[in-house]
């Protein structure tokens, strides 16, 4: 018996790519949003969106247009009240959140499940705002919703196992690969990934290497789409800073999620990245990208420092019981694209010499931001690996 009516709370980015998702994978989509004019975008995105999907010969016009017809564009809350699933992506405030959970859960029926999309909100908190709270759960997507593969789902501690499946089973029968995450800041991929930005920023900072060196190293050497410095141009320097802010104080300041002043500077000075034309690298038409360095024994230095960092932070999210080592490699695959599992990368480096890396950066700097995870130290210690 699986999940046909879903509401989708909030007609942005996030909340029109679910709403697409639902609806190709059969279900009937309320799409619900408190600005009209969310929704009027809304309703355009996804015509121009389908009218390219049939130019490109990936639906029929009678298949696009049956899809586009489950999704219904309403503007009252309480055309939700028969829905059996509700995913909420509004915008990203505890309080507003908690505010529309206590909100619906007087509208629709005890079985409905309320999710919430949220990226980097303790999941406990919005649960918590409802009676039921049992029958919360999150259910996170990445973007773009519709292309991008993963998504999380996280039970808060409230969470009812039964709901749990339930989400589970649903968002597989979505065609989505789900990853389960502990309810802790940043989840899985948020987590995880913070390395690739911060240890970019912390070489650069250190003089060791311009922006397009270490973006070379990545691409060159890791097989990474984009180096660490044109992906935060990508997402946005303000989007990715907020997101290394939120998860570094949520860990109560460990040093390991610390900023960087650089990214700051250039959020507080308007040099966002792509859209502003201006991040780490010029976009202005004829402007010209430094050639990076050929010096082969730097590009390794900063790969391999990167790539340690990133395989540390997935072996202590393993160590604490974030997710599974299978769910924290198919995350980063699936979420962020990383071209290989990170636990897996460790296995194939060889778990000592993981360890020797990571405890030589602290030898070196003495700073907390390196020490080495626990489980890493345990798998060297009994010649053990993470996959067999
Ligand atoms: N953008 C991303 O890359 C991304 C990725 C994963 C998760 N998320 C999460 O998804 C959620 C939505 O993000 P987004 O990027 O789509 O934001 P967005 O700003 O594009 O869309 C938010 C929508 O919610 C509507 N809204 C705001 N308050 C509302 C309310 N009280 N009731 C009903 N509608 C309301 C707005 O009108 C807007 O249309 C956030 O929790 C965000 O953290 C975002």
């Amino acid at each position: 018996m699986g999940i046909n009516n879903v509401a989708v709370i909030g007609a942005g980015t996030m909340g029109s790519g679910i709403a697409q998702v639902a609806a190709t994978a059969g279900c009937s989509v309320l799409l619900y949003d408190a600005y009209p004019q969310a929704l009027e975008r809304a309703a355009m995105q996804l015509k121009n969106t389908f009218s390219k999907l049939v130019e490109k010969g990936k639906y029929s016009n009678a298949e696009a247009q049956s899809i586009l017809n489950r999704i219904t564009f309403v503007n009252a809350l309480n055309t939700l009240k028969n829905v059996e699933l509700v995913i909420e992506a509004i915008v990203e405030n505890l309080e507003v959140k908690r505010k529309l959970f206590a909100e619906l859960e007087t509208i629709v029926t005890p079985h409905c499940i309320l999710a919430s999309n949220t990226s980097s909100l303790s999941m406990a908190s919005i649960a918590a705002s409802v009676k039921t709270s049992g029958r919360v759960v999150g259910i996170h997507f990445f973007n773009p919703a519709p292309l991008m593969a993963l998504v999380e789902v996280i039970p808060a501690v409230q969470t009812r196992t039964d709901v749990l499946e339930l989400a589970v089973s649903t968002i597989q029968s979505w065609k989505k690969t789900v990853a389960v995450a502990k309810d802790t800041p940043g989840f899985i991929v948020n987590r995880v990934a913070r390395p690739f930005y911060s240890e970019a920023l912390r070489i650069y900072e250190e003089g060791i290497a311009d922006f397009s060196t270490i973006d070379h190293a990545m691409k060159s050497l890791g097989g990474f789409k984009m180096g660490p410095f044109e992906l935060m141009d990508f997402i946005g320097n303000d989007v990715n800073y907020a997101v290394t802010e939120s998860v570094f104080s949520a860990f109560y300041f460990d040093p390991r999620y610390k900023p960087a002043f650089t990214q700051k500077r250039l959020t507080e000075a308007g040099f966002l990245g792509r859209k502003s034309g201006r991040g780490y690298y010029n976009y202005a038409e004829g402007a010209q990208k430094t050639d990076p360095s050929t010096d082969e024994a730097l590009l390794n230095s900063i790969f391999n420092r990167i790539l340690i960092m990133l395989i540390n932070e997935a072996a202590d999210a393993c160590h604490l019981g974030v997710a599974s080592a299978h769910d924290i490699d198919q995350a980063m695959q699936k979420g962020v694209n990383y071209p290989k599992g990170l636990l897996a990368w460790a296995d194939e480096r060889g778990i000592a010499q993981c360890v020797n890396e990571i405890d030589k950066l602290y030898e070196e700097y003495h700073e907390d931001r390196y020490r080495c995870s626990v489980l890493l130290r345990k798998l060297a210690r009994n010649n053990q690996r993470f996959f067999s």
